[in-house]
């Protein structure tokens, strides 16, 4: 088994403790969700080990990297519940820019990039900006956009939040497809659909982790 994330003892303190002593790991292959109430430090946890926020007290290691160090994009890819789409660039574009940015041939990069969109029911928009499309639509660019540059790591935020039942299935299709290639993934997920299509199931309750069935 390959660990591609491994945490030990994350906590983390805003005005009350949000997250205690949080280990977990995350292996090769792995589709996990995170579930959680609204406010349970689903977010803080994702923040925290995507590098975006620093523990109190803990360490993270992402795949082969040194314990701290933060992790370039075609490492770890997250996926926002804010998205964090770039308004200036097209759907196609968006998707394309992991690989580009990793040094991907532009006809390659677009090429997949109009796939990966096309595989979740929005090809025909790919020249359309963020601005001129819906918030579901907006969020299946978002998560084309995560797994375009196959990250070893993906951290997802609700990815389903905005989608219908069938779309929730094209996602959860390429998310399995995503890790079977070699990646892992946390999602952290109020969808019952996509917890019950997980691999393991991970639950936030009280700031403390524990596994679910
Ligand atoms: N930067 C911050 N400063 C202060 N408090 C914060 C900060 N980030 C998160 N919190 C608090 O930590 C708790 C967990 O927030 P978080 O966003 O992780 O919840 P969540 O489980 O993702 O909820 P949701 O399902 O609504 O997205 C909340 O009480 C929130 O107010
Ligand atoms: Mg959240």
């Amino acid at each position: 088994m390959t660990t591609l994330l491994s945490v030990s003892g994350l906590s983390r303190r805003f005005s009350t403790d949000v997250l205690k002593d949080v280990g977990l790991e995350l292996a090769r292959g792995e589709l996990v969700t995170l579930v959680g109430r609204s406010g349970s430090g689903k977010s803080a946890l994702l923040a925290l080990l995507a590098g975006f926020d620093q523990p109190d007290r803990g360490s993270v290691r992402i795949a082969d990297l040194p314990t701290g160090t933060p992790p370039p994009w075609s490492t770890m890819a997250v996926l926002p519940q804010s998205f964090g789409l770039l308004d200036e660039l097209t759907l196609e574009e968006n998707v394309a820019s992991p690989m580009l940015f990793g040094g991907g041939a532009v006809a390659d990069a677009m090429a997949r990039a109009g796939d990966l969109l096309a595989r979740l029911g929005i090809g025909d928009l790919r020249r359309r900006y963020p601005g001129e499309i819906s918030i579901g639509q907006r969020q299946r660019v978002a998560l084309a956009r995560a797994v375009a540059g196959r990250p070893k790591v993906l951290l997802a935020d609700e990815p389903t939040a905005h989608l219908d039942h069938a779309t929730i299935d094209l996602a959860v299709r390429l998310l399995l497809e995503f890790v079977g290639e070699g990646s892992a993934c946390l999602v952290a997920t109020h969808d019952p659909t996509l917890t019950a299509r997980a691999h393991r199931r991970l639950e936030l309750v009280d700031g403390r982790i524990s596994e679910v069935q």
